[in-house]
């Protein structure tokens, strides 16, 4: 049998992504909480709750798990309203207890990344309007210059948005995510607003942090026309991954903000990217489907005989992440990998997936394509948003009601990658043998 590792280039940062709201516990101040406070909103009426209690201390035990597990990064993210529980409120204590994190990241030889934005808002934001309102960029820039003035000593990498895209489809068109509008209209002033608030940050940041690398993370679809001899698919597919996978960054390049057919000039925007983030997790096929008005006449299907995750949320689709990594490469830019994973719950599929993505993050290097870190979605089970408890992307487990922490063999096989700085096909053999001729050929 072949004996061979594919290597990655030194300093490479391998680590794993989460967010304030999903580990943190104890939020009641942001339009998360308040929603998970109504009936229906969440799977099975689950709420974050206590979620992996980092607030009351326990990222420590977690980062220890992290860094004794041979990860050299972390991406975290600040919970604005704890911040700035009132627009005239800024707590000091709570920037505090992110320094300390960011802190210890360091004493554990990891280095930070840090969003600004993951989801969540402020009540009071809320009660302004969010995002939908043109002032929100302004106060979103107040908060980035806030913060990054107090915690710059211990960070240069920020993200200034989590998945835009996400945050606003799921929240003004397909009604999952708060305020759950059915919009298009409002979708475009969410967007428009969050690339001005990109803007302003990216500026701010590095007013405060010349030397800062400023992104977003997006979230890449792989989409594909369900049926491609039907036209209609073709222009669809195409259509949403204008949309959803490149209106958003283009407009951070060029300064022209295009989606659903309308144009405006945001000069601002232009040039407002140190590096590009990639959320990656799998690929939909895209139908016509005239049944379908309130959602743009888009029937979205997993591909047909992909392997599918646990809640069938995600389908493996590896290539897809090659094809991602391809669309980041167009933008000239150093691309991180900022989030990628599987709910997977018995950790049966995750060391397979891992391994498979972690290849293609490997083929797109040989490419010589700048990709500078790959973040897996995630160290432990988090809070999943609409879906509550129901779905396990944690290398860790998480029992919710003890707080136990349950490793999983995931947690070995990222922990060879990372130590290796690289897939040793001896990895494959023992973790993901199904996969080991496809890995390496003979
Ligand atoms: C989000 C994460 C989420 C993950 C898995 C991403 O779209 O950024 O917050 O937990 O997907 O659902």
């Amino acid at each position: 049998m072949l004996s061979a590792t594919y290597h990655f280039p030194t300093g490479f940062l391998w680590g794993t992504a989460t967010s304030s709201h999903q580990v943190e516990g104890s939020n009641s101040n942001n339009n998360w909480s308040a929603w998970e406070a109504q009936e229906g909103r969440i799977r099975l009426g689950h709420k974050a709750g206590l979620a992996c209690d980092w607030w009351g201390g326990r990222w420590k035990e977690d980062f220890d798990r992290a860094a004794e597990s041979s990860q050299n990064a972390h991406r975290l993210s600040l919970e604005w309203s704890r911040i700035q529980p009132r627009p005239d409120v800024w707590d000091e204590d709570a920037i505090d207890h992110y320094r300390q994190m960011l802190r210890g990241l360091h004493q554990r030889g990891m280095t930070p990344m840090v969003t600004l934005h993951h989801f969540t808002d402020p009540l009071w934001l809320t009660d302004l309007g969010g995002w939908e309102n043109d002032e929100t960029p302004t106060l979103f820039e107040k908060f980035t210059l806030k913060v990054v003035d107090a915690l710059k000593e211990y960070c240069q990498n920020w993200v200034t948005i989590n998945e835009p895209n996400v945050y606003t489809v799921m929240g003004y068109l397909f009604k999952a995510f708060p305020p759950a509008k059915n919009d298009l209209k409002a979708c475009f002033a969410v967007l428009k607003n969050m690339v001005r608030g990109h803007a302003a940050a990216y500026r701010a940041i590095h007013r405060l942090q010349p030397n800062a690398s400023v992104g977003i993370a997006l979230n890449y679809q792989s989409f594909k026309p369900t049926h491609t001899w039907l036209p209609f698919d073709r222009a669809l597919a195409g259509f949403i991954h204008n949309n959803f996978n490149a209106a958003f960054p283009n407009a951070l390049m060029t300064g022209k903000f295009k989606f659903a057919f309308k144009s405006i000039d945001l000069p601002e925007a232009r040039s407002t990217q140190d590096f590009l983030g990639i959320n990656y997790y799998t690929r939909q096929m895209a139908a016509f489907n005239l049944l379908k008005k309130g959602n743009l006449f888009i029937h979205l299907t997993f591909p047909k005989d992909a392997e599918m995750s646990d809640t069938g949320h995600i389908a493996n689709v590896p290539e897809g992440f090659f094809e991602a990594m391809k669309f980041a490469r167009g933008y000239g830019l150093p691309i991180y990998i900022t989030e990628n994973g599987i709910e997977d719950a018995d950790d049966d599929l995750r060391p397979r997936y891992l391994i498979q993505h972690v290849h293609q993050v490997w083929r797109a290097v040989n490419f010589n394509w700048p990709i500078k870190g790959y973040f897996h979605w995630s160290l432990v089970d988090n809070f999943e948003w609409e879906r509550g408890w129901t779905q396990r992307f944690g290398l860790w487990g998480l029992d919710v009601d003890t707080q136990a922490r349950i490793r999983h063999t995931s947690v070995d096989v990222y922990e060879a990658i990372c130590r290796e700085n690289g897939i040793a096909s001896t990895m494959v053999q023992q973790y993901a043998p199904s996969i080991y001729n496809q890995l390496f050929p003979e």
